[in-house]
């Protein structure tokens, strides 16, 4: 069954797997493409490995296959965040900030943070770690902060000011270093204002 197609890939669920295809992309040189699809799927399945070691809410790694661009996970039950944060966007918002501090606490960067890369089982758990890296520096984890403030913005008008308030609630409670994140998610975010 298609669960998504995205722009890099095709999401199908097979039983208690999903499988995540990326496909060719046509208009990129094709060795070019082949290397940069191989490349992705195969960190995607690193960082689940590593982050099934640390025990992370995220889903787990199955199998891959990079020569194909196909990478194996388990299926998470439940909505995406996207699709029931209004319900409760305080106390998921908490939850939220609390789990990317435990990502940075471990210098990994998720790098596409928003609320569909998220689905609520009996936790908030984590998916779609295709652009994630390792990064000790406060710069990355800034932007990772400020993407989900972007992807609260656009998606949750109504309600992204007390929700992204807890992020931020949460993040400092579960990270001892936080202040040089954050201080530097100003200049992140006076960089941004800046463009427009
Ligand atoms: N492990 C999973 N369990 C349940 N649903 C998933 C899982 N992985 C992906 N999905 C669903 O497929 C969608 C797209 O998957 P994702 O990994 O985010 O790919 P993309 O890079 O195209 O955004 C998600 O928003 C979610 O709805
Ligand atoms: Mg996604």
């Amino acid at each position: 069954m298609k669960l998504a197609q995205g722009a890099e890939a095709i999401i199908t669920r097979e039983g208690n797997a999903v499988i995540k295809h990326r496909f060719e992309k046509k208009y990129r040189h094709p060795e070019i493409d082949k290397n940069l699809r191989k490349y992705r799927t195969r960190r995607e399945y690193k960082i689940l490995e590593k982050l099934e070691g640390l025990g992370f809410p995220a889903t787990r790694k199955i199998d891959y296959d990079e020569d194909k661009g196909i990478l194996k996970i388990t299926f998470i039950k439940g909505p995406t965040v996207k699709e029931i944060l209004h319900k409760n966007p305080k106390k998921l918002g908490r939850e939220i900030g609390k789990k990317i501090a435990i990502l940075h606490k471990c210098n990994i960067i998720h790098g596409d943070l928003t609320t569909s890369n998220m689905i609520l089982d009996e936790e908030i758990k984590f998916i779609d770690f295709g652009l994630s890296f390792s990064s000790e520096r406060d710069e990355d984890k800034a932007v990772d902060l400020h993407l989900i403030r972007q992807a609260l913005e656009s998606k949750h008008h109504k309600i992204w000011e007390e929700c992204y308030k807890e992020v931020i609630e949460g993040y400092k409670g579960e990270y001892p270093e936080h202040k040089k994140v954050l201080k530097r998610l100003e200049i992140v975010e006076a960089r941004g204002r800046n463009k427009h």
